[in-house]
């Protein structure tokens, strides 16, 4: 076990800037290695491992709960913060609507929405700070699907005002107790003034779609009255759960591809054979090299970079004791770059997922997604949207880098390019209505 002190050295300066730099670090100096991180008083224990993956999320997961740090103010008690019994109440509230979810549609509605963030982006007809367009557009996406209607009717800022709530429980997640505690009274009262101003959002948007007998089954289901239950919570959880893993993973592939012109040139052609706009939204998901670079993408930059956990009992994982009510991270990043099993692991091969697919071998060394009962419920709403998210925005858009500054990272929940992925964005030719 590798013994890391987070209190003082150059790695631990690194880790309260940029903690997911040190993970790759980590993970291409101590390839599968755990490490115990001393961060103030306490002890985590950080695994880079498939099989403790697989022990933590599946074979002992009882075992485990989850641990959200100041972020749980952030999320709130909903089905991503719950355990036990309560998870499994949060968990019946909005599985039925997940689930039934359709790819087409969801890659639809994706395509009609991205067109919009094509023509938004081609109109500055220069340099783009592309994040704040793809929150917005994959916020459109989520409401849109999970709700039937815009992210607006709650609030006109949505992707925004769930970057002030955020930047607040970041500030406290990583000084966890006998490190110093950060206390910005402005960020609070942000958070605090936000929060309820999407509260009254959501409120009076209930009220409207009551009151014409719009009320989407999700929203009255998680709106149902129970004492037990904090439906704003909910609401809020999975809408940002929903969008800002999506907008966080197309900012990364955008980048990527913005980097490899012959690359992007390849997937363009294979998209433009399918795309016309007639053709059927089955045709944006069928396109094997796209999806195998997307694939690549979430592993190079994975937008959820941890599995956090606390132990609930003493336990073993391997060879290293766990105590009871200890922390302990699955390092995805770790994953994603073991280089025994992802060879030259920052560089983009669509030949690691033949088809667009994980090939048996690497199953459980690929995580973007989690495992278990905690996994991920809507990747298969995030894989038909990143699909056609993609292929709406190649055909369109031609994207380039403006330099090769190095990578630095910011963590507020999913992985994100520190100041944003600015990209220069020049026409194709391809842009099309979807009227
Ligand atoms: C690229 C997009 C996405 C990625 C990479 C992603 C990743 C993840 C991961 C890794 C987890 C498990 C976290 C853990 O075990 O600690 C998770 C949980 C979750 N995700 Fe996603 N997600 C994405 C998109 C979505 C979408 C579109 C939805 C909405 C339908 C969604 C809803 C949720 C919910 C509700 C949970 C909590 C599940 C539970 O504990 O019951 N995610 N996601």
């Amino acid at each position: 076990v590798i013994e890391i002190d987070l209190n003082r050295g150059g790695l631990a300066a690194q880790w309260r800037i940029d903690p997911c730099g040190v993970l790759y670090e980590l993970a291409a100096l101590h390839p599968g290695a755990p490490a115990r991180l001393r961060l103030g008083d306490q002890t985590l224990l950080l695994f880079q491992d498939s099989l403790a993956a697989e022990h933590v999320a599946h074979a002992s997961v009882n075992s485990y709960r989850k641990h959200f740090g100041g972020f749980r103010q952030f999320f709130g008690d909903s089905r991503i913060t719950r355990d036990g019994e309560r998870w499994r109440a949060s968990r019946a509230r909005s599985q039925p609507a997940i689930a039934a979810a359709k790819p087409l549609e969801v890659a639809e509605v994706t395509r009609r929405i991205f067109t919009d963030t094509a023509g938004a982006l081609l109109a500055k007809n220069s340099i783009t700070l592309l994040d704040e367009h793809l929150d917005h557009a994959a916020g459109r996406v989520i409401a849109q699907v999970m709700l039937g209607f815009e992210p607006d009717e709650i609030s006109a800022t949505l992707a925004q005002d769930f970057r002030v709530l955020l930047r607040h429980a970041s500030m406290t997640t990583w000084n966890v107790s006998g490190a110093v505690q950060l206390h910005d009274p402005v960020l609070r009262d942000d958070f605090d003034r936000t929060r309820l101003r999407l509260r009254d959002g959501l409120t009076a948007a209930v009220r409207r779609h009551t009151s014409t007998g719009t009320l989407p089954v999700l929203l009255d289901r998680l709106m149902a009255a129970s004492d037990d239950l904090d439906s704003f919570a909910e609401v809020c959880a999975l809408l940002f759960a929903g969008f800002d893993t999506t907008a966080a993973a197309l900012g990364w592939a955008l980048w990527l591809l913005a980097g490899a012109g012959s690359l992007q040139d390849r997937l363009r052609d294979e998209v433009s054979t399918r795309l016309t706009p007639r053709s059927a939204a089955a045709e944006l998901l069928a396109c094997d090299e796209l999806n195998a670079f997307i694939a690549e993408a979430l592993r190079i930059f994975p937008p959820i970079p941890i599995l956090s956990r606390i132990a609930t009992e003493a336990d073993r994982i391997g060879d290293v004791p766990v105590n009871s009510g200890q922390k302990v991270l699955v390092s995805v990043i770790g994953l994603h770059h073991d280089r025994r099993w992802f060879p030259d692991p920052r560089k983009v091969s669509l030949a690691r997922f033949p088809r667009g697919e994980l090939p048996a071998e690497l199953r459980g060394h690929y995580l973007p997604f989690g495992l278990g009962q905690r996994a991920c419920p809507g990747g298969r709403i995030a894989s038909a949207e990143l699909s056609a998210a993609l292929a709406t925005l190649l055909h369109a858009a031609r994207f380039e880098r403006l330099s090769d500054a190095p990578l630095a990272f910011e963590w507020l929940a999913s992985l994100r390019r520190a100041g944003g992925q600015h990209l220069k964005v020049r026409p194709t030719g391809g842009a099309m209505s979807c009227a």
